[in-house]
């Protein structure tokens, strides 16, 4: 089989290996689409070389079909379509209080363990999830980061008739946005990469640049000056943290999506005054898993314009090198079989 293997210092190799039998515990998935993420491309930058274990197969936004059971698994037969939730939690403590998608020992499958990008993949049958015989399995590529999107949505206690604030519309900013949407609130994005801002207006949303608008200018006078009941911060920067104070209405609460590998500057003294919330979002649990794939299934949001590009994976260097060139694009997919 072909499988692609990340070897430090911006590249990627195709190489031929054996296919290695499912261990017991373990279910054997023929890849079909894996997603690149911006971890993956952090992966690939370089930035993450002391955590993965070089050379190293990665990815982790996935979709396939079962081609193998090992030892020892039950409730999962060959020929069924799967994604998988890439969390191992194996070494999860009591101290963890249950919510084992964040435990102290989590190990993410994809980064600190062998990935997707290969034609074949043996994971743990913990991490899977069923899909519907119909789904299409480009789509169910995004359920992986759909279901952060779901997860930030449900961690935000958003309502119906609400009004959100997304603050970025890269592809996890895009995806928030449908899943709050889709949730029956006013959903407004701030983005400034204008291809972007197109984007997001060509899939149905209100979304401005906080370049060319004052944005708490433009989000009172959407909501009669009542701001914000929920920001999402997506960007990732120091001017949606300064913003995102500003955006949230009384009681206004923020969810921050964004991982923020240094510390930033954030004004206290608005949570303080408006009686702000900051919520922390990360990954997503079983749950979030099982809505983004209703989602999916349903297909009913415009998860086909989410997908810009589609490669085989003997295209994995180019593809790297092309998403460093656009920071344009959304999803790009890697099709494992072609
Ligand atoms: N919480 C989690 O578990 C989780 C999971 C996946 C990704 N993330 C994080 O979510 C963030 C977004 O991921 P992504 O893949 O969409 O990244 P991305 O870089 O593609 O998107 C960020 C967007 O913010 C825009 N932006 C930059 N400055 C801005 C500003 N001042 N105002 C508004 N928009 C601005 C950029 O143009 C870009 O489109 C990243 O920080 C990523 O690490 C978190
Ligand atoms: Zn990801």
């Amino acid at each position: 089989m072909k499988a692609t293997v990340y070897e430090g210092n911006k590249t990627f190799k195709v190489i031929d290996k054996e296919i290695e039998q499912p261990k017991t515990g373990e279910v054997q998935i023929k890849v079909a689409y894996v997603g690149v993420c911006g971890t993956d491309v952090h992966i690939y930058h370089g930035m993450m070389d002391k955590r993965v274990n070089i050379p190293e197969t990665i990815g982790h936004e996935m979709s396939g079909v079962i081609e193998a059971v090992g030892e020892g698994v039950s409730g999962f037969s060959v020929g069924e379509k799967v994604v998988v939730r890439p969390l191992d939690d194996r070494k999860v403590k009591a101290s963890d209080k249950g919510f084992n998608h964040i435990c102290e020992e989590l190990k993410f499958i994809g980064i600190d363990s062998p990935g997707a990008m290969q034609q074949y993949w043996n994971v743990p049958a913990f991490t899977l999830h069923k899909l519907k015989e119909n789904t299409d399995l480009k789509l169910a590529a995004l359920i992986e980061p759909l279901s952060v999107a779901a997860h930030d949505v449900r961690l935000s206690g958003l309502v119906k008739g609400e009004t959100a604030v997304v603050l970025g519309g890269g592809p996890i900013g895009l995806l928030v946005a449908m899943v709050a949407k889709e949730a029956g609130a006013q959903v407004i994005i701030s983005e400034v990469n204008p291809k972007r801002i197109e984007k997001a207006k060509s899939l149905g949303f209100d979304a401005v640049s906080p370049i060319d608008v004052d944005l708490v200018d433009y989000v009172s006078g959407k909501t009669e000056g009542r701001k914000a009941d929920v920001v999402f911060e997506v960007a990732g920067v120091q001017p949606a943290l300064d913003v995102m104070c500003e955006v949230a209405g009384i009681r206004g609460r923020i969810v921050m999506v964004a991982i923020h590998g240094v510390k930033k500057e954030v004004d206290l003294f608005k949570f303080f005054w408006k009686e702000l919330k900051l919520i922390g979002a990360r990954v997503y649990e079983k749950e979030d898993y099982e809505k983004a794939i209703t989602l999916i299934t349903a297909n009913e949001l415009p998860f086909e314009d989410m997908i810009t590009d589609v490669q085989p994976l003997s295209n994995i260097q180019q593809v790297f090198e092309n998403i460093d060139n656009n920071p344009d694009g959304l999803k790009v997919l890697m099709d494992c079989q072609a």
